[in-house]
């Protein structure tokens, strides 16, 4: 199988923040943005696996800042590691202003995937090489996320989890 940089998965969303989707206070729903992450996380792992894809897991999303009504919201995701037949997602949410058309950081989130066949059977996926420095940082924790989050879903023994012991001896 051949192996895939995170570029080849590259997918970015954009669109805007109607009023169906504020709150009372006129900024977005977060489930609307964990919807559209969803969609734009879900289609980077297909890019990078060419299978049918689910979510297994939301691991991280922090909601740094309020996005107002009629903002121009766009979401990045890349593959950011592969392992057998999962994926670790990682995604920048990013905002637009709407005078100079300068973007700013909005939020982050990781989902991670799993390709499966078509009983929902999980299958293999092509392995992820990380060229740029930010692309290293991200792959080179992925393993402590992916076990931090099996740990939490009591899928892994803590005992297992060698990546986040390390982190404390
Ligand atoms: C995803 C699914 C096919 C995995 O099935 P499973 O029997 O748990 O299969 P496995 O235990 O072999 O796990 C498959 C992979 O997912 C990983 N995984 C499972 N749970 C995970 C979690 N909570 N966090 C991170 N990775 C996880 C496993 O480590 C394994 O990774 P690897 O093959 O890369 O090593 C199954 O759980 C499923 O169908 N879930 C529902 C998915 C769905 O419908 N999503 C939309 C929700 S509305």
């Amino acid at each position: 199988m051949d192996t895939k940089s995170p570029k080849d998965s590259r997918t970015i969303v954009t669109d805007l923040v109607l009023p169906s989707e504020t709150n009372p206070i006129g900024n977005m729903f977060g489930g609307e943005l964990l919807a559209r992450m969803d969609r734009a996380a879900s289609i980077a792992a297909r890019r990078h696996s060419r299978r049918i894809v689910v979510t297994v897991s939301v691991n991280h999303v922090a909601f740094n800042k309020m996005i107002p009504l009629g903002s121009v919201v766009t979401v990045e995701a890349h593959v950011s590691r592969a392992f057998k037949s999962s994926m670790e997602v990682y995604m920048d949410v990013w905002i637009e202003d709407r005078e100079s058309g300068l973007r700013s950081k909005a939020n982050e989130a990781i989902y991670t995937f799993v390709a499966v066949d078509e009983m929902g059977n999980p299958v293999p996926v092509p392995a992820l090489i990380p060229e740029t420095k930010l692309e290293k940082e991200r792959f080179e924790a992925a393993l402590r996320r992916k076990q931090l989050s099996l740990v939490i879903a009591g899928k892994m023994s803590p005992r297992d989890a060698t990546e986040l012991k390390a982190l404390f001896e």
